[in-house]
């Protein structure tokens, strides 16, 4: 019942390690659904580290043949310095290395930044690879721009927006961890970061505070689907939408991106419609081409809407 996905999962997996990718990448995406067997692996490279998450319970079979196989695969290419598993079920997380040892410090190179990784986190390591189109985006259109980064977490957005000239940049998650890490990323990619700020706050509560440093050009919304007592999508974007017209400059545009399975892709535009329908969408970004889906309406949607006529 294992051998023959597992066979599968090889024979993709041999090839990424015989051709390392010189940047983050997923080497296997079996949450996207495509591959029988496998949805519930994924492989990431963060060079020298390999970083498998299993989602859910599996086989002991299926787990005890990934490993050996894993290390297998390793032992063929010396750039692999660590390989790491992580596996998820019911909210928790446990993760042990399989390969080698974790280098004391380990970045996500992409387009020419780093950020910094935290392997031994709870759960996420401090940077979300699928969220590539959306920094690629903001980049290219922050010139100049005044930037509102909503749930910025490690700030990635934050680094994109500075390294595409943006004006400044507001950053606010109520994890100040996350945001101690931000800073670092802004330091670690030498950027100058007198014109940022990093609000360790509940969003909903620091509505006063980011109307007073607005109005902004640009604003990023990258919230979680669920987080308890702090994010609920179903009800908090629509609450957190209302109250964005009055930190919007004329001709603005918001990135809004939801990573909720359970949301399909009208979820979006049909909230900007109902609560801010003074924004249009403009476009849907495309998936990482690394990130095969069987169904675009489970991944991560990252919706582009402007004020623009
Ligand atoms: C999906 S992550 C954001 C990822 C981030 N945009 C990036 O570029 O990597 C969601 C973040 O939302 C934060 N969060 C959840 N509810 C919040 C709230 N009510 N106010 C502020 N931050 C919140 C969490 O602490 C977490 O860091």
């Amino acid at each position: 019942m294992t051998t023959m996905p597992l066979s599968n999962l090889r024979q993709h997996l041999q090839s990424s390690f015989d051709d390392l990718p010189g940047e983050a990448a997923r080497l296997f995406h079996g949450r996207g659904h495509c591959y029988e067997g496998l949805s519930a692996v994924n492989v990431d490279w963060f060079e020298p580290v390999v970083w498998v998450v299993v989602y859910g319970e599996v086989e002991p079979d299926f787990l005890d043949g990934l490993q050996r196989m894993l290390i297998e695969l390793a032992q063929r290419n010396e750039r692999v310095v660590c390989v790491s598993l992580q596996q998820r079920n019911k909210g928790k997380a446990s993760q042990w290395v399989i390969y080698g040892d974790m280098p004391a410090t380990c970045r996500a190179q992409e387009g020419g930044a780093s950020f910094e990784l935290n392997f031994s986190a709870n759960q996420n390591i401090g940077f979300f690879l699928d969220a590539r189109p959306g920094r690629q985006w903001l980049q290219q259109a922050a010139e100049g721009k005044r930037v509102l980064n909503l749930f910025s977490y490690t700030c990635s957005f934050s680094v994109a927006a500075l390294r595409g000239g943006a004006a400044n940049v507001v950053n606010i998650d109520m994890a100040k961890s996350a945001l101690a890490s931000g800073q670092r990323n802004h330091a670690l990619n030498g950027l100058d970061s007198s014109c940022v700020r990093f609000l360790p706050h509940d969003i909903f509560r620091s509505m006063g505070k980011l109307q007073k440093l607005g109005p902004y050009d640009l604003v990023v919304i990258d919230p979680p689907s669920r987080q308890k007592g702090s994010f609920e999508a179903e009800k908090d974007y629509a609450r957190l939408l209302k109250r964005l017209p009055s930190m919007l400059a004329p001709n603005a545009q918001v990135l809004a991106c939801l990573n909720a399975p359970h949301l399909g892709g009208e979820f979006l535009p049909q909230l900007f419609a109902e609560y801010l329908p003074a924004l249009h969408p403009v476009e849907r970004l495309p998936q990482r081409q690394d990130f095969p889906e069987r169904d675009l309406d489970c991944c991560l949607k990252m919706q582009l809407f402007s004020s623009a006529t």
